[in-house]
Parts: structure tokens; C-alpha cells; sequence
């Protein structure tokens, strides 16, 4: 099949200009000038010409952080791998690098198996997958080699959630040791999760069970307190550092100055962060709820420093950390105790769009929005140069986006299998037109022409930002 992208104005993370883009099979075989006799004859002999006049076309996103169908407090995240990749594909996002869970007492590798019997067959789009490790012992360090073997090379750890995920400093210390043998890296979830257990403990006894207490018992200094001592175990250990979902201008700070030494430390911030605020948390009736995540949204203030993050490299990329729960049931199970609801937020459609607006507002520029939402996360998790760029050879991945149209963000029109918006009623410039995922279209005017078990599993090379 092969398909011509006409007249767009193609936009890389290097620059933005007008091409036509010539799509063989699953990948794309080669960019030319619109008005030339190559691109003509292009035209004329292609299968299906998609126009493209007036819209940007862009590599398809990477969201390098979702959890479909994780385990979280006695419940399961909304989204399959199947309604999760579909969502996914509607907003522009053709990538995704899930987090495969090891439960204490179990192996890595049993859980990278169950993670791929999950997936395999089910996704809409391409996938991976990052490694949880919430059980530090000679085994589970040794099976990390055979987890890179088998393309997951990133593993998350905790200093958060005490008796569940967390992990002590000793075990960082001794994972992060073998990251640094093996050129893995490990993503931490950096929020001092001891201090954090007794603020809760004390909210809660003195009656306060609201879902903003979710907020004010984790404050932004312990997030900046987590990060600053994950940077230091990463400089005695000499290992890599990818801080997840980070939130608050404290754990940035940390993580500009790590950087400006030449230290190998990076982080990603999510939508959640830049437009969201500790005000929604604070919402009445238990309303709240549905911005539950950690760490927590935060004080309005923090948002431009995240924006000048972007701006600086200091966050290299943007993901989604899409973990939803349905208000009905889930978000529920925390009525009358903020501690009990269900950690985690929707995103996973709507990221391409929203970063789109810090385009619109003037926070990042157009080949910025595709370097933090594809280009990055490509090199960062080792899919470059076969995802995260429109150049011949990678993957037909391509997103054809309209920088004009409207649309209004509503749970009830999303295809997130999840029974709210956090966005709801916001009002957005720019909206995806068409989508291919590996050559084949798979959204087009306002349909979904894709299908469960096109995508397929991602073997990933190691962080193509480290030597
Ligand atoms: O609240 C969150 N972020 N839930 C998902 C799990 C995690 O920590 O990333
Ligand atoms: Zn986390
Ligand atoms: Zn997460």
C-alpha cells in the first residue's frame, strides 16, 4: 500500500517546512517538495493521497509513562491495553511505553510475561515496556540483564508508598549499581514517602479526609527532598537518572542543577502539572477525587516554572502517566478517606493536544511540541531513529494535525474507557485529522479505522542519551 501525504507542512523536532510525504508499506520511503514533478508523479501513482493542506504532519507521539490495567489499591486502572492504545491513537499518540509491575515475592520476569500476556494482540498501536521493581534481592537484580535482553531497559522505582512499591535507599543504591554496569537506567518516582505516611497519619486523625489533604500531606518540598537524594545515590553509584512525573519547581531545581554539573539526570513532567492545579484537588463534594495522582497537583505557581523547564531542556519530554480510574467505584473507595482513593489520572488521548497549547499561548514553539511529545522520548527509551522522526526509513507513524480547528475537551465524547474528564469543558485550538500507525491509517475524519493487535511489541535499545 502506498499512501502520499500532500501539501502538509512537515515538522520535525529540527524545523517545520513543506514537504510530501510518500508512505511504502509500514514505513515511510522518502519526503519531497510539494511542488515537485517527483511529488506529482507520487500523487498520481499512490493508492490514497491524503491532503494535508493548511495542517502540520508530524511524528506520531510517544508517551513513554501509561499504566493500562495496573494494580492500585485493591483496583485495576480503567483502561485495557485495547481501549487505552485506541484512546491513545485518537489523540496522535501512536507509541506508548507501558510499566510492567513486580509484586513482592514475585520475579521480573514473571511479571514482564504477564505484562506481555496483556498486551500481545491487544494494542492498537506499538508498545513497550518499562520494568516496576518493587522487590530488591540478588535475583531480581540479576534478571534485570535478562529484562534488557528482552528490550525493557528502564526500571521504576519508589521512593513513595511504604509497604507497597517503596524502596530503601540501600536498594536504590544497589539497583542503581547494576543500571550502571549494564547502561540501563533507572526512572524513580521521588517523593519521601516515610515523612509523607505520618502527614497523612496525622491529617487523618485529626479528622481531615478530604481529597485535598491528598495535596497538603505531600508537599512539594518532599518531592524536591526525594529528588535531591535520588540525584546523589545516581552520582555515588555513577548511574543514570530519569525522574517520572515530576511536578514541583523544588524537584526541578534539583534536577537543573544535577544537569548543569553534566550529571546524567533527566525528567519528564506530565499535562496534569502544567495545567492543572492544587485548586481542582481542593474541589467540593468529593469532586477532588478525580485528581488524585502522585505526586499531587500542585499550587498554581509551580506551572511556569514547568513551562520554562521545557523551554530549557531541564525537562526533556512530556508523558502522560495515564493511570485512570472511574469516579463511580473507584475514586469511590476513598469517600471519607482521602488515603483510600485510587492514585492516578487520565490523560493518555489528550497529551498531543494540550502540549499543542503551550504552542498557542507561546510557552514552546512548534518543533519543540514535537521534540518533548515524540522526538525525545524516542531517543530517550532507544525507538530512534525508527520512531520519533518523519525521515525515510522509520516507521510510518504520522500524525496530520489541524492547528486551526476547535474542540472541546468531555468524557463524553473521549474514548478513554473512564467515566470523567479532568479536562472537562476546556476549550482547545488544534485537533488531530488523521493518524498512521506503521503505514495504516487508523483515525480519519472523526473515525477510528484501526484495530486490537496491530501493534506490536517494541525490543528497545538503551537510552540514546547516554555514551
Ligand atoms: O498517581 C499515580 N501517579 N499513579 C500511577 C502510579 C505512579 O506512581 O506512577
Ligand atoms: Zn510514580
Ligand atoms: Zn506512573
Amino acid at each position: 500500500m502506498s499512501i502520499v501525504i500532500r501539501n502538509g507542512t512537515v515538522v520535525n523536532a529540527t524545523g517545520a517546512y513543506p514537504a510530501d510525504v510518500l508512505v511504502e508499506g509500514e514505513r515511510i520511503a522518502a519526503l519531497a517538495a510539494p511542488d515537485s514533478g517527483l511529488a506529482q508523479q507520487w500523487a498520481s501513482g499512490a493508492e490514497r493521497v491524503i491532503d494535508a493542506a493548511g495542517k502540520y504532519v508530524v511524528p506520531g507521539g510517544i508517551d513513554g509513562h501509561t499504566h493500562m490495567e495496573m494494580p492500585f489499591g485493591g483496583t485495576f486502572s480503567a483502561d485495557n491495553f485495547e481501549t487505552g492504545t485506541i484512546a491513545a491513537a485518537w489523540g496522535g499518540t501512536t507509541t506508548i511505553v507501558d510499566f510492567a509491575v513486580q509484586g513482592k515475592g514475585t520475579s521480573l520476569l514473571s511479571a514482564l510475561d504477564k505484562w506481555h500476556s496483556k498486551a500481545d494482540g491487544n494494542c492498537a498501536i506499538d508498545y513497550g515496556f518499562h520494568m516496576i521493581i518493587s522487590d530488591v534481592n540478588d535475583t531480581s537484580l540479576k534478571e534485570m540483564e535478562a529484562c534488557i535482553d528482552a528490550g525493557v531497559n528502564t526500571f521504576k522505582m519508589f521512593m513513595a508508598y511504604p509497604g507497597v512499591f517503596y524502596a530503601t535507599d540501600g536498594e536504590i543504591l544497589r539497583a542503581m549499581q547494576k543500571a550502571r554496569d549494564t547502561g540501563s537506567m533507572i526512572m524513580m518516582h521521588a517523593e519521601n514517602g516515610i515523612a509523607i505516611d505520618q502527614l497523612v497519619a496525622q491529617a487523618l486523625a485529626s479528622g481531615h479526609t478530604d481529597p485535598v489533604q491528598h495535596g497538603l500531606t505531600r508537599p512539594p518540598e518532599l518531592e524536591g527532598e526525594a529528588t535531591s537524594r535520588a540525584i546523589t545515590l545516581a552520582k555515588v553509584t555513577g548511574s543514570p537518572l530519569y525522574i517520572v512525573h515530576l511536578s514541583a519547581a523544588h524537584a526541578l531545581d534539583a534536577v537543573t542543577q544535577a544537569r548543569d554539573t553534566g550529571q546524567n539526570v533527566f525528567a519528564e513532567t506530565c499535562p496534569q502539572y502544567l495545567f492543572l492545579s492544587l485548586d481542582d484537588l481542593a474541589k467540593p463534594d468529593f469532586e477532588g477525587a478525580k485528581y488524585v495522582a502522585s505526586p499531587p497537583l500542585r499550587p498554581k505557581e509551580h506551572q511556569a516554572e514547568l513551562w520554562r523547564g521545557l523551554r530549557t531542556n531541564d525537562l526533556s519530554l512530556v508523558s502522560t502517566d495515564h493511570c485512570p480510574f472511574c469516579f463511580k467505584d473507584q475514586k469511590e473507595l476513598g469517600r471519607g478517606d482521602f488515603s483510600k482513593i485510587p492514585n492516578g489520572m487520565p490523560g493518555v488521548e489528550h497529551r498531543m493536544d494540550l502540549l499543542y497549547q503551550g504552542v498557542v499561548k507561546g510557552e514552546i514553539t512548534l518543533p519543540r511540541w514535537v521534540e518533548i511529545s515524540s522526538t525525545t522520548p524516542a531517543r530517550m527509551f532507544g525507538l530512534y531513529p525508527r520512531k520519533g522522526v518523519i525521515a525515510p526509513g522509520a516507521d510510518a507513524d504520522l500524525t496530520v494535525y489541524d492547528p486551526t480547528a476547535r474542540q472541546t475537551i468531555s468524557a463524553s465524547t473521549h474514548h478513554m474507557k473512564v467515566d470523567y474528564s479532568a479536562y472537562e469543558g476546556m476549550e482547545l485550538t488544534g485537533k488531530v485529522s488523521t493518524v498512521l500507525s506503521r503505514g495504516r491509517v487508523v483515525v480519519d475524519d472523526n473515525a477510528f479505522h484501526g484495530a486490537a493487535g496491530h501493534g506490536t511489541f517494541l525490543k528497545r535499545d538503551l537510552s540514546q542519551y547516554l555514551v
